[in-house]
């Protein structure tokens, strides 16, 4: 295979290797074994891209960290791209919601100069979101946002999606919420009721909203709206075998290198499905074998030489999370890693720690939004990385 120019980088010896084509902890461009999230995500954006439709329902993609979430979301960006659309990409968590989405909407329009419009529905939505500095309107109750809010996030799609088709030599827009889970509650109720709203629009609105999150997302998503019957979860797994193998030797195929048979089997057992565990393999074992040149082989005494560099990340992944947890949160991952591996029903840590399940509630809250529990089923606890329970027994057994 050919090599262009820009696959090589200068190494310390100041010869030119291949660089690593693995992704660790950066979104990963090909995704095998999310076929068919991306088959239904692409019947969805087809829709509104070649049928002009509005998407009245919102899908969700959730699951733990690290299994993929980002990478399907921007892939789905690219399809979106691809048919048409426009999009507006956000992750939700570091301010209003609502306002940051208009604000990334502005920055969109701003080049299809469509002008005053939008600019007014961007400063209406900011100040219906009661965004400091831009004034301040009474919310009516918890369960309902304050209608100006909802008509006016509702009126910034519509003319998005009109101005899109109009100015922007586009067929819709497409907007994506990443990190759903850590959303204000005021906007997720605006975007709920006004997503339900813009499916009665008298002209369709060429519009679709993509979102991801933690595993408990529904949970936050029906505590703040009650009418969130449009939102539609769909969880994402680990990889099965054949699909790690695909993830390992797509990318390297690309720039010429291959994998022998042995060295695959042990990745697919140590990475035991787990995305990000799968890239950091892949690269360790890339370094371990020497950036290999095309024709080059990767072989089992790569992987077993990368294992020590392995394991310090994964250590450091663990020290971090661990780090980050309080003491309360500590007594519940030590009494979760004394228990056999897999989903630990909340019964049974509260009776380790001699507590009810409900001393447990904001605690548990707390490491579900950390990314460092998973709640996989109701009233179940599980770690959200393979290894942290055997990391934490290390800790507490010394
Ligand atoms: N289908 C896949 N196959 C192989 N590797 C993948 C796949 N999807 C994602 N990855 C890799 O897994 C890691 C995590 O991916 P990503 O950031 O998309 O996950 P996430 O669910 O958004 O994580 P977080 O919850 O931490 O935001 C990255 O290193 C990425 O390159
Ligand atoms: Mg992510």
């Amino acid at each position: 295979m050919r090599k262009s120019i820009r696959t090589y980088l200068l190494s310390e010896e100041e010869q030119l290797v291949q660089p690593s084509p693995y992704t660790p902890g950066e979104t990963a461009r090909e995704i095998p074994g999310r076929e068919t999230q991306l088959t239904d995500i692409t019947g969805l954006l087809g829709r509104v891209a070649l049928e002009g439709r509005f998407a009245g329902r919102v899908r969700v993609d959730v699951g733990p960290r690290g299994v993929g979430k980002t990478s399907l979301l921007r892939r789905a960006q690219r399809t979106a791209h691809d048919l048409g659309l426009a999009s507006v990409f956000v992750t939700a968590g570091n301010g209003t919601l609502t306002a940051v989405i208009a604000d990334e909407v502005h920055q969109l329009t701003r080049a299809w100069g469509h002008g005053d419009v939008l600019t007014e529905r961007v400063s209406q939505v900011k100040l219906s979101a009661g965004v400091p500095g831009v004034g301040h309107l009474e919310l009516t109750g918890r369960q309902r946002p304050a209608p100006e809010a909802t008509r006016a996030f509702r009126e910034l799609i519509a003319h998005t999606a009109q101005a899109a088709a109009q100015d922007g030599d586009h067929r819709g827009v497409l907007l994506l919420i990443d990190e759903l889970q850590a959303a204000d509650p005021d906007s997720l109720r605006t975007i709920a009721y006004a997503w339900q709203e813009l499916q009665a629009s008298d002209s369709p609105v060429p519009a679709a909203l993509l979102a991801a999150g933690l595993s408990h997302t529904p949970d936050v998503v029906t505590r703040a709206v009650t009418h969130a019957e449009r939102f539609q979860y769909r969880p994402m797994r680990d990889l099965e075998p054949h699909e790690t193998r695909e993830a390992l030797t797509a990318p390297s195929a690309a720039l010429g290198v291959s994998w022998t048979t042995d060295a695959l089997t042990a990745v697919v057992e140590r990475a035991q499905g787990y995305p990000y565990f799968v890239q950091v393999y892949g690269d360790e074992a890339w370094h371990a074998a020497g950036n290999p040149d095309a024709g080059g082989q990767l072989t089992l005494a790569d992987v077993n030489a990368a294992q020590e560099r392995v394991e310090v990340d994964l250590t450091e992944l663990y020290r971090t999370r661990w780090a980050r947890a309080t003491a309360r949160e500590r007594d519940i991952l030590t009494a979760m890693a004394n228990h056999p591996e897999g989903p630990v029903p909340r019964r049974a840590i509260a009776e380790r720690l001699r507590v009810g399940t409900t001393a447990l509630s904001m605690a548990r809250q707390s490491l579900l939004d950390k990314g460092i529990l998973d709640a996989p089923a109701h009233g179940m606890l599980q770690f959200t990385v393979p290894g942290f329970g055997a990391y934490v027994r290390s800790l507490t057994t010394n």
